[in-house]
């Protein structure tokens, strides 16, 4: 029998193939399937046995089939076993597709002038080149008619179209990430969800400085229409995020524990105090804030 590889190949190979199999297959987030489930590394060594335990076995039978051969059979057994691997077939399809008669044909071949004695072959055309051939003129034929007789898609047409619906994936990623929302595109979120979330992360982080209605203390009163950095669900989202002037108190919540949805959410939220009337309301800071981007039944 022949080998191809050597046992100390074949088994690690047989092995790491079935535990890529395991892998790829087993769904195990981002550890792997081995170190997620206890039991695959129980089932890795077994196989592992195994593999070796069939290796040992065939072994075996090879060499109590080898002892029960006659010496002439054994010397054959031992030839074939030892006859090195040859890619036949791949011989023989290159030397088909290079085409080249031997040297022994050339005289067949040759063509009766004779320059100075430089002779010339009449070789046919090598195959490979000549399918090469065959294969661009019914590439040119279908080129032909599919893109000037049928007008397809050019290039551009296929970049654009790409676009489109790169951006239809981009839109669909953004409603499901929202965590990429920033200056740009944050807006209200008038979810009650939404708000509710805001509210809960309001009252553990804000009411300190700003109270739990709003009304201002350390921090100014969030309820009234005077903004000191502005008003507006960017400017809030804003100055959350980055915080305040240096040295007034207000931390930049980015750096401070609030993942960007979050920030949306409690910039949502504290722009709903608009409507409270605060029980201890601190005076107004800064100017009224007119939005000149928005029109006047939306605030
Ligand atoms: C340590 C006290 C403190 C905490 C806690 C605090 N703030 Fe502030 N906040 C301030 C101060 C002080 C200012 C004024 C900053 C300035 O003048 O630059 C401010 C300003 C603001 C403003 C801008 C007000 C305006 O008039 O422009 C908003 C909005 C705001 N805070 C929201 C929040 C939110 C939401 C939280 C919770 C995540 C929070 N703050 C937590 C002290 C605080």
């Amino acid at each position: 029998m022949r080998q191809l590889f050597p046992s100390y190949v074949r088994v690690p190979l047989v092995f790491f193939t079935i535990f890529g199999i395991i892998e790829f297959f087993i769904d195990s987030g981002n550890e792997p399937a081995f170190l997620k489930y206890p039991i695959i590394m129980l089932f890795l060594a077994l196989v592992f046995l195994i593999i070796i335990a069939i290796e040992a076995i065939v072994s075996a039978l090879e060499n109590v089939m080898y002892q029960s051969l006659d010496e002439a059979a054994k010397e054959r057994y031992i030839a074939a076993k030892n006859r090195p691997l040859k890619f036949t077939w791949l011989n023989n399809a290159y030397k088909k597709l290079v085409g080249t008669k031997p040297m022994e044909k050339e005289q067949e071949l040759i063509l009766d002038h004779n320059y100075d004695g430089i002779k010339e072959l009449d070789n046919d055309l090598p195959p490979w080149w000549l399918y090469g051939f065959y294969a661009s003129i019914i590439f040119g034929a279908i080129y032909l008619v599919k893109y000037h007789v049928f007008d397809g898609d050019t290039q551009y047409d296929e970049l654009e179209s790409e676009y489109a619906q790169a951006k239809i994936e981009l839109e669909e990623y953004k409603k499901t990430a929202k965590d990429l929302v920033d200056f740009n595109t944050v807006t209200f979120l008038s979810d009650a969800a939404d708000l509710a979330k805001g509210k809960t992360i309001y009252e553990e982080n804000c009411v300190a400085c700003h109270k739990s209605d709003g009304g201002g203390g350390i921090g100014p009163n969030l309820t009234d229409n005077h903004w000191i950095l502005g008003g507006g669900i960017k400017n809030v989202f804003k100055t959350i995020n980055d915080g305040g002037r240096d040295g007034k108190g207000m931390v930049a919540w980015s750096k401070n524990g609030l993942k960007p949805s979050e920030i949306a959410q409690v910039a949502s939220y504290v722009l709903t105090l608009q409507d409270i009337t605060p029980a201890e309301p601190k005076e107004a800071e800064g100017d009224v804030w007119v939005d000149e981007n928005v029109t006047s039944d939306n605030n």
